[in-house]
């Protein structure tokens, strides 16, 4: 399957498939890699690894909806069977959603419903949760609220920091991603009682 995934940080979600990919049974490559800043290390990543990479800055546009099509249109040209989103921390708009909403997937550092938006550590920290999480989903026109495709939880230890939780979150979240998108790719998953397949 082909998979293009989008990045807007450190793309170490980005370097775990990238991993992964190099062993042919596991049924996926990632073949572009798109980004929504300049001079993130996870386009020095892709760039290494010989995987072409795209930018599109939503300042770079008139308007919203004219940087939504050129996202889809960019990310249309390497015919994904799957896009990730991979801290991607823009949300996309219709045109990209009537085109990949059945098979956009993104990575949120939290165990939703819980803690949506972009400072999920942060926020189950200051709730006081026991326990944290990560979880993969389906991406909807909503802020992370789509169809959950799995979940995966670390615990909350006394001495936690926003930085260390948000580091055993990633370790954790970075398998899950791997995990998941293999299967996804190679055997469907079902969510709600329905068999996805993928492509
Ligand atoms: C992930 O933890 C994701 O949930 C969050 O940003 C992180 C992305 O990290 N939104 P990286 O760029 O893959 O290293």
């Amino acid at each position: 399957a082909r998979l293009v995934v989008l990045i807007s940080g450190s793309g170490s979600n980005l370097q775990a498939l990238l991993e992964a990919a190099k062993d042919p049974a596991y049924g996926a490559e990632v073949v572009a890699v798109g980004a929504d800043r300049d001079g993130i290390a996870g386009l020095e990543i892709a760039a290494e690894a010989g995987i072409p990479t795209f930018v599109d800055s939503v300042k770079a546009y008139p308007t919203r909806d004219d940087w939504d099509a050129a996202l889809t249109e960019h990310v249309a040209a390497y015919r994904p069977d799957l896009v990730i989103s991979a801290g991607f921390l823009k949300l996309v708009g219709k045109q990209f959603l009537d085109a990949f909403g059945d098979r956009y997937v993104n990575t949120h550092n939290a165990l939703l419903p819980s803690f949506p938006g972009i400072h999920g550590p942060r926020d189950a920290l200051a709730y006081g949760v026991k326990l944290a999480g990560a979880t993969l989903f389906f991406v909807d026109a909503g802020v992370d609220t789509g169809p959950i495709i799995a979940q995966v939880s670390v615990p909350v230890l006394d001495d936690d920091t926003e930085e260390t939780l948000t580091e055993r979150i990633k370790v954790a979240e970075r398998a899950q991603l791997v995990d998941c998108v293999g299967r996804l790719v190679r055997d469907g998953w079902t969510i709600k009682n329905r068999k996805v397949r993928i492509p």
